[in-house]
């Protein structure tokens, strides 16, 4: 029988993706364990919502900068999820580039969520980006993190219709219905490979 694989978190906001894995886990769809939340906004609901379920949530310390993930934090990080023993890495919402070192220390055990379907529509507010442009169909994508912005290999993807009327936000919230489904059956996926 798998082992229930441990899970680490990392977002920057709501963390209504981070709850979508807690729910089934809970419903007993997926065998895992969130062990560690973490994120880079100390006021990010993602951290209210982990500490209600009872989950460790801890604010990662960026040294200031705005938008830059420093190296020294994520050496940090990555030791704090090393310590939890997390053996798959969650971005969900996070809003900062993964890049070495903690792709050396996780390698090929980063995942991340994104609200579009890559290639396209990288970076920023995707949902936006496809209202913009005219596209007549968008969705999410989960996928492995590499060192690029959005790049790294598509493991599964959702397509959501853009209809008639779609404002940036309304589409928003359609692509969050199909992600929260989406993320948890890949880590599921994930998981039963273990
Ligand atoms: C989600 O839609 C996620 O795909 C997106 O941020 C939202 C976070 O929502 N991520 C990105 O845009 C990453 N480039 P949540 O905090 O409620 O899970």
């Amino acid at each position: 029988m798998s082992q229930t694989i441990k899970l680490g978190v990392l977002g920057s906001g709501s963390g209504s993706n981070m709850q979508a894995i807690l729910d089934a886990i809970e419903a007993g769809t997926l065998d895992a364990e969130i062990v560690l939340v973490l994120s880079d906004n100390p006021d990010g609901y993602i951290l209210e919502r982990a500490r209600k379920a009872g989950i460790p949530a801890e604010v990662i310390d960026c040294g200031g900068f705005k938008t830059k993930f420093p190296d020294e934090s994520q050496s940090a990080v990555a030791a704090q999820l090393k310590a939890a023993g997390v053996k798959l890495v969650c971005l969900a919402g996070f809003m900062r580039l993964v890049k070495q070192p903690m792709l050396d220390i996780f390698p090929e055990r980063i995942l991340n969520i994104h609200p579009s379907l890559l290639p396209a529509y990288p970076g920023l507010m995707a949902w936006k980006q496809a209202v913009a442009d005219g596209a007549r169909e968008s969705g999410c994508t989960v996928h492995y993190v590499d060192a690029g912005m959005d790049t790294g290999p598509i493991i599964k993807q959702a397509k959501v219709a853009v209809i008639a009327g779609d404002t940036a936000e309304t589409l928003h919230a359609r692509i969050q219905l199909e992600e929260h489904s989406l993320y948890p059956e890949v880590i599921a996926a994930i998981a039963a490979q273990q």
